[in-house]
């Protein structure tokens, strides 16, 4: 039923779909290729209706036909090798077709009310990327290597990405990794992330606090003290990071070593 409803939704863009490969492949007896190994879709479905949700596959996941489908880069579609099941992509997303049906057909269908019900796409989770994994994860994994592979992917990743949708580069994402980095007591990562969010967002309070606790845990009063100065530059009556800098600089200036 729900291959159905998805087959007339697209079929407006089949004619899209058709121009545009139309400009790929060559005037060949093999384009259109015969649709012959469907197990998900209907048998029956044809290339024009199919078309049209390959072209949403490649979209969701930021790939090209050949991620799933045997076939080289650079050459026409007419000699891919559609019907083979050899990459184990294309096994993937027939689970994931699978899933996606599960999800609207049998979860999201006993939810009651709405008549507009928002329904799974493989772009709700994948947003432009073919492993969705989210940025925050990224960059927590990255930071095993170094400090400074984490901020590097940061920038790849938003250099690439910004705008998207795919991932989220605010200034959330790089706390949260932050977080974690500090938490299993990787300091310098934890600081590398927040000076990047830092170079995006200077004035946040939030930045700038998280700083200071990290420097203060790794035992660099200075720098803690200097994090809170600005956070008073633009928010000079903020009474609690006051009461925050008092207590660091009261011991130090009785000669306490801060650690
Ligand atoms: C994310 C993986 C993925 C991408 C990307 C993808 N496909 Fe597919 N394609 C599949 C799957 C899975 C099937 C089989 C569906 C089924 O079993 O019902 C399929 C089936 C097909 C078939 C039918 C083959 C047959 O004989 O049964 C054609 C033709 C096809 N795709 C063309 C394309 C084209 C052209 C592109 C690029 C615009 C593309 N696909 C991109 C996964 C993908
Ligand atoms: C509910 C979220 C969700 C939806 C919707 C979804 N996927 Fe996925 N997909 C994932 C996750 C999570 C992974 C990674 C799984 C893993 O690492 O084991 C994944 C992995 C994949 C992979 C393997 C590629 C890789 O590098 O991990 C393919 C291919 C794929 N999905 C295709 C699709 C297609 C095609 C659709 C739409 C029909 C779709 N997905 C819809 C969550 C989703």
């Amino acid at each position: 039923m729900s291959s159905v409803r998805l087959r007339s939704r697209l079929a407006i863009l089949a004619v899209l779909g058709l121009v545009l490969l139309g400009g790929v492949a060559p005037a060949s007896a093999q384009w259109p290729p015969e649709v012959k190994n469907l197990q998900h879709f209907p048998k029956d479905m044809e290339f024009r209706e199919l078309m049209p949700v390959m072209r949403s596959f490649a979209f969701g996941l930021g790939v090209r036909c050949q991620f799933c489908h045997v076939g080289e880069e650079g050459q026409p579609l007419a000699t891919f090798d559609f019907a083979s099941d050899e990459k184990d992509n294309k096994k993937k997303a027939r689970v994931m077709l699978a899933m996606v049906d599960a999800i609207n057909g049998e979860h999201l269908a006993k939810l009651e009310g709405d008549s507009e019900r928002v329904r799974v796409e493989c772009v709700t989770c994948h947003r432009g990327a073919a492993h969705p994994e989210q940025l925050r994860d990224i960059l927590v994994a990255a930071a095993g290597e170094s400090p400074d592979a984490a901020v590097a992917r940061y920038r790849e990743l938003r250099e690439e990405f910004y705008g998207q949708g795919t991932y989220n580069f605010s200034e959330s994402t790089l706390m949260q990794a932050a977080e974690a980095l500090a938490e299993a007591g990787q300091m310098d990562a934890a600081v590398a992330l927040v000076d990047e969010s830092l170079a995006h967002t200077p004035e946040s309070a939030w930045a700038l606090g998280t700083l200071a606790g990290l420097e203060q845990r790794r035992g660099n009063v200075d720098a803690a003290v200097a994090a809170l100065k600005r956070i008073l530059d633009f928010d000079p009556d903020n009474e609690r990071v006051r009461q925050q800098l008092d207590k660091l600089t009261a011991p130090a200036e009785e000669g306490g070593d801060g650690s």
